[in-house]
């Protein structure tokens, strides 16, 4: 009997079986184990390794979230990749680009669970992808060489795919969720990395093309944060509430505080409040 493709291991022919790509993925590297893809992509980046190239592994030993947080990367039932981006636009359009890749690769991601997973996950800005209140998955993007003619972003993403409930550490139980917890079956990760894969592929070239104004739209529809309370964490422990009203066109998110003041927020941890 064959193992169902659900439960099969990544494999560098699963995924290049279902990838329908132009670039992205036609160079990657599976690997085992690995303390991050991002680390590993970066360095493979020092090598010239290509646009569009792509690291997965089943397990990563020291996973980063974004803001320097941990994260939770067990083996064999979730994704784990990185890709690299080389192409760039006119030295002009370099600022927006840079603000922008974070906010397409969310939308990437939740159209590739919607392909795949039939579920219809939102985006809490800048990148997190929620089904309901909790959290589905993540983005971490890293650039190095930024103003130079070898710029290089490394776009990670981390979706929980087969996990279940009792693999969720007890401090992640109540706020992370998984495909399988939310669609009570298990999914095709090789399928569901290819989806991903073109689904950023097309929005890297639609920007890239200058059609701005459909990312735009496509992630002022994809964002739950717009219109709800919301407090921001800022860097030092420093806090702000007040309600979510746009985002910007440098993708910025812009805050109606309380006393009707009006701030744009370019970093920063979002909690949605009730
Ligand atoms: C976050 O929401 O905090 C971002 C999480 C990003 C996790 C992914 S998993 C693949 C890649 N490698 C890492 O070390 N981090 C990203």
């Amino acid at each position: 009997m064959t193992t169902p493709a659900a439960f099969q291991p990544l494999t560098a022919q699963n995924i290049q079986r279902a990838l329908s790509t132009r670039t992205f993925g036609r160079t990657l590297h599976v690997l085992a184990e690995v303390p991050s893809t991002n680390t590993a992509a970066a360095a493979w980046a020092q090598e010239q390794a290509p646009h569009g190239a792509v690291v997965v592994a089943e397990c990563q030993t020291a996973g980063r979230g974004r803001l320097g947080r941990h994260w939770h990367s067990p083996s064999g039932n979730n994704l784990y990749c990185s890709v690299l981006l080389r192409t760039m636009p006119a030295r002009e359009q370099q600022p927006l680009w840079f603000s922008w890749i974070p906010l397409l690769a969310a939308l990437a991601v939740t159209r590739a669970v919607q392909v795949v997973g039939g579920l219809k996950p939102s985006v809490k800005w800048p990148n997190d992808i929620l089904v309901g209140d909790r959290k589905l998955g993540g983005i971490l993007c890293e650039s190095s060489g930024v103003g130079t003619a070898h710029a290089v972003v490394v776009v990670g993403v981390g979706v929980n795919v087969n996990l279940r409930e009792d693999e969720l550490p007890d401090e992640l139980r109540p706020i992370a969720t998984s495909l399988m917890i939310e669609a009570r079956q298990p999914f095709d990760r090789a399928a569901l990395l290819a989806t991903l894969l073109l689904e950023l592929e097309t929005r890297c070239d639609s920007f890239l093309a200058g059609r701005h104004g459909d990312i735009f739209e496509e992630y002022m529809l994809r964002c739950s944060t717009i219109g709800r309370r919301v407090r921001i964490e800022l860097a030092h422990g420093e806090q702000m509430d007040g309600t979510a009203e746009s985002i910007q066109a440098d993708g910025s998110l812009r805050i109606i505080r309380e006393d009707r003041t009006i701030v744009d927020v370019r970093t920063g941890d979002v909690v949605h409040l009730r």
